[in-house]
């Protein structure tokens, strides 16, 4: 597949995924989600170099500005399947066994708030603003925002944030819990692009296994403490386990492999 409405830059094996539809605020129309389905499905799981996945939006004034609601117009009976396919290509960034950055660079809102609330972390600029304003269309979060809201700041303000379709500033978001750092404007992407490196010295089998593990506090019927010691006894059976653990005892920087 090619890419229109994604810009894939490449630097120190970091991808720079930039939605690319200033005009539109950057809003997720069909095409731009076909595109990161297939990103993340088919074409990131061969690089096996990749350290760790930045998202952010073209432009000064938008990270995600939602679904597209000029194809919405047309949706009638389509909305289920929609939801369908935003929330399973939400599903492969959230369980990608990379970590993957949200860099929000200003709105972030229905559907790019759920983007963002899909990545591991978040970092906003200063002039971030998130919302899930779905209601005034008359509509809900469809792409996972009333369960990822919940999960990130709680039932309450969950409930605040869906049913007023309020809009909050970064520190607002920082306060609730729901980025994980802010700075000023413009300083987003390189902030996500040194958190990876900073995982990138670490165990990539143990950090794919804190993201699955972590993940499993949420699935349904699954015991993640179960799902914890699994993943421990399979980490402790890593080369990388003995060198990390090596690493420690002879006082050197540990060199993992991912084997
Ligand atoms: N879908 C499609 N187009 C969108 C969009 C979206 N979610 N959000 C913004 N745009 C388009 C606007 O239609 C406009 O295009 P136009 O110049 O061709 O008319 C352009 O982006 C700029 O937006 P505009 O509304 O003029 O900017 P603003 O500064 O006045 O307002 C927002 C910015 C973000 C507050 C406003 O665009 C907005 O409320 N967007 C919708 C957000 C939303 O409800 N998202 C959830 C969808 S489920």
């Amino acid at each position: 597949m090619t890419y229109e409405n994604l810009l894939l830059t490449h630097e120190n094996n970091i991808l720079l995924v930039t939605f690319n539809r200033e005009k539109a605020l950057n809003a997720l129309n069909t095409r731009t989600m076909q595109e990161l389905n297939y990103l993340f499905a088919e074409d990131l799981p061969t690089r096996k170099d990749l350290k760790g996945v930045v998202l952010t939006g073209a432009g000064d004034r938008a990270f995600v500005a939602g679904a597209d609601i000029k194809e919405f117009l047309d949706l009638d009976n389509k909305g289920q399947n929609m939801a369908q396919y935003g929330q399973d290509t939400f599903f492969l960034i959230e369980r990608f066994p990379k970590p993957v950055i949200a860099a929000v660079n200003g709105f972030a809102l229905g559907g790019g708030c759920e983007l963002a609330m899909a990545c591991h972390l978040r970092v906003a600029g200063e002039k971030a603003r998130f919302g899930q304003p779905e209601v005034n269309l008359g509509i809900i979060p469809g792409y996972g925002g009333t369960q990822r809201l919940t999960q990130l700041i709680g039932k309450s303000k969950a409930l605040e944030f869906c049913m007023t379709a309020d809009m909050i500033d970064a520190p607002e978001a920082y306060r609730l819990g729901l980025v994980n750092y802010v700075v000023p404007a413009g300083e987003e992407v390189n902030m996500a692009k040194s958190l990876i490196e900073k995982i990138g010295t670490k165990g990539p089998i143990a950090i794919a296994k804190v993201i699955e593990s972590i993940n499993a506090y949420f699935e349904d019927g699954v015991d993640g403490f179960a799902y914890e010691i699994k993943a421990f006894g399979e980490t402790t059976k890593t080369a990388d386990f003995r060198e990390g653990a090596s690493a420690f005892v002879e006082k050197r920087v540990a060199n993992f492999k991912g084997e």
